[in-house]
């Protein structure tokens, strides 16, 4: 990665040639972003160790399979955090994902299961926003943020669209998202945040780390650059971009209900809380509005 997100390039929304006022926006083809996607994934071991603890919505995702009784489809399954515990329950997933390594890392661990659980796994690698498997499912989930991959109106359409295409006409789609976080949005693109130094569980070297946080307010990107520095070795540091699409709750209601996505339920956690000011996630369940019709 040659540039730091927070030199990121202003986003422009242009008019079309003809002077038309309707916009122009392409599925978002954007090195920066692309890098954004992919790079936080390209260690799963790194993320597996920065994750164990989250598991909350693991269990909310269990739960809600079992009660639909699979089979699941799962954007983003990434190396299986959520979709290995669905399976060892007895539910059948599917799991859809654009990161080799992460899809790696999930058959690594696929072959240490038992075959029952194997059996009731099966991965694509793929564009969420691409993929049609010309299959329906009773339940498609989309967890941990992974929709906060898709930057742009077309992304999001695509994506809902697909979605969409792949629900039984009874189905229901479940999603959690981060609610942006106003402190991080407005913090200080030069300043580092620097936290406690840890031993990498890749390298197994002691790291210093440190953040910065660029949001982009027209895009409504929050760019996130992750420092690594290892102490006996600062010359090899390296930096890690994240790149998360922030969407307001009124904005993704709005993207949804456009998209023939009618909202049955929004939570502010993963165990049915209401979405109020202080909730950091929002875990919406939705179902494919009746007499929807794709334009
Ligand atoms: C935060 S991880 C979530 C992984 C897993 N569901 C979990 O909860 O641990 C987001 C995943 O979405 C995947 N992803 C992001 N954009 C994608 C896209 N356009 N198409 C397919 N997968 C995508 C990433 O590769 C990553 O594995």
């Amino acid at each position: 990665m040659d540039r730091r997100p927070g030199q990121s390039r202003p986003h422009v929304i242009s008019a079309n040639s003809a002077g038309s006022r309707r916009l122009r926006l392409p599925i978002h083809a954007d090195r920066e972003l692309d890098a954004g996607a992919r790079a936080h994934y390209d260690d799963p071991t790194y993320y597996t160790a920065t994750y164990k603890r989250r598991i909350d919505d693991v269990q909310f995702y269990v739960t809600l399979a079992q009660k639909h009784g699979g089979p699941v489809l799962e954007y983003g399954i990434g190396n299986g955090r959520i979709a290995l515990p669905v399976a060892r329950h007895g539910v059948s997933v599917t799991g859809i994902d654009h990161s080799r390594p992460m899809l790696d890392d999930l058959r690594a661990r696929l072959e240490l299961e038992k075959p029952s659980v194997r059996r009731r796994l099966t991965v694509h690698f793929g564009d969420m926003r691409r993929v049609r498997l010309n299959r329906r499912f009773p339940l498609v989930v989309c967890p941990f943020n992974a929709a906060l991959h898709l930057y742009t109106r077309p992304d999001v359409e695509s994506f809902l669209g697909r979605v969409r295409e792949h629900l039984t006409p009874r189905g229901e789609f479940v999603l959690d998202l981060s609610v942006p976080a106003l402190q991080d949005l407005v913090r200080d693109p030069t300043r580092a945040y620097k936290a406690p130094r840890f031993r990498h569980p890749t390298t197994g070297e002691m790291v210093r780390y440190q953040e910065h946080f660029d949001y982009d307010r027209v895009r409504q990107v929050l760019f996130v650059a992750m420092d690594f520095q290892p102490q006996s070795a600062p010359e090899r540091a390296w930096m890690t971009p994240l790149a998360h699409r922030q969407f307001f709750p009124q904005e993704w209601e709005a993207l949804l209900h456009y998209n023939g996505l009618e909202v049955d339920k929004v939570s502010g956690d993963f165990y049915g809380g209401p979405l109020d000011r202080t909730s950091d996630v929002m875990v919406w369940h939705t179902h494919v509005r009746r007499g929807w019709r794709s334009r």
